[in-house]
């Protein structure tokens, strides 16, 4: 397939390379500061750097939008496709209706639109992710461009999954809890350690088996362990007095202290 990015962000500088891997052929990379379309551009084959959102005459057939989701709309207002184009956003928790309507009012030309969305944490600058065991979501109201982004999304992953702009919603939400909340955990507790003259390192076996360990079960809850689960209140309040000088540490403490404690009937 001739594939375009709009974005050379997180995800663009995952997915393109492994789209390219899988046999595709990315021509064109947009980004509003062109050294970022070119630092993607340059681990690509052929593909070139686009400055502007006109690509009437890209001989391009699928253009993904990696931009950040409040960014959408207003990239939508100012794209111009070619006919026959088919536009995918990447988003975990915007709807296929929403790039629908825009394309609507703001594209001349009738534009096949769907979903491709990669259920998975991406860094810019990281080694460049396998997607085999990446699930993909991918939606679309048109079934011919549904069956070729479900092909599309074969080629690189084995886990490809048709799913509804609701699924994917409360799936993102689930991500955000189990990947980003849980990665700012990770960061307070660093900052706490080594605020205090303490090695981060020492968490680094409790973090691992941790992660290990809620993966092994079918329910992480089965493996809960701490002051919270086991409803030792005089440590709590020792920890939250250690924290008082960091009310807003001691608040995420306090509420995730009272969620555990809810969720085991304390
Ligand atoms: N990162 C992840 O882990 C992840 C996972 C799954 C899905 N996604 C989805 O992938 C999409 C992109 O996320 P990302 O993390 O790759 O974002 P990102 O790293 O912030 O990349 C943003 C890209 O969009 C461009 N951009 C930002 N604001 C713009 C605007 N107002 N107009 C035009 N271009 C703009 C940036 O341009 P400049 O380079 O010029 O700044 C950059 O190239 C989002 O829909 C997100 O939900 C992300």
């Amino acid at each position: 397939m001739e594939i375009s990015f709009i974005g050379a962000g997180n995800l663009a500088w995952h997915l393109a390379p492994a789209l390219e891997n899988a046999g595709h052929h990315i021509n064109e990379v947009y980004s509003r500061q062109l050294q970022h379309a070119r630092q993607l551009v340059s681990n690509l084959y052929d593909a070139h750097t686009h400055s502007e959102l006109n690509f009437a005459d890209s001989p391009s057939t699928l253009f993904v939008l990696a931009v950040p989701d409040d960014a959408l709309e207003d990239v939508c207002s100012r794209l111009v496709l070619p006919e026959q184009a088919t536009l995918v956003h990447t988003s975990g928790s915007k709807s296929l209706q929403s790039l629908e309507q825009w394309m609507d009012i703001y594209s001349d030309v009738p534009v096949k639109t769907g979903v491709f969305y990669a259920l998975q944490t991406f860094t810019k600058g990281q080694p460049f992710m396998a997607f085999e065991e990446i699930p993909l979501c991918i939606e679309s109201t048109d079934k011919a461009t549904e069956d070729a982004l479900v092909q599309l999304g074969q080629d690189v992953s084995n886990i490809v999954y048709l799913i509804t702009s609701e699924e994917r919603r409360t799936l993102h939400v689930a991500a955000v809890l189990a990947c980003n909340f849980t990665n700012h955990l990770l960061a307070l507790a660093h900052d706490l350690t080594t605020q205090n003259g303490l090695e981060f390192d020492l968490l680094r076996p409790l973090i691992t088996e941790t992660f290990r360990k809620g993966l092994a079960v079918n329910n992480p809850a089965n493996v809960q362990t701490g002051p919270a689960r086991r409803n030792d209140l005089t440590t709590i309040s020792d920890h939250l007095a250690l924290l008082a000088n960091q009310p807003k540490l001691a608040e995420i403490y306090q509420i995730l202290t009272d969620s555990i404690r809810q969720y085991y009937g304390r």
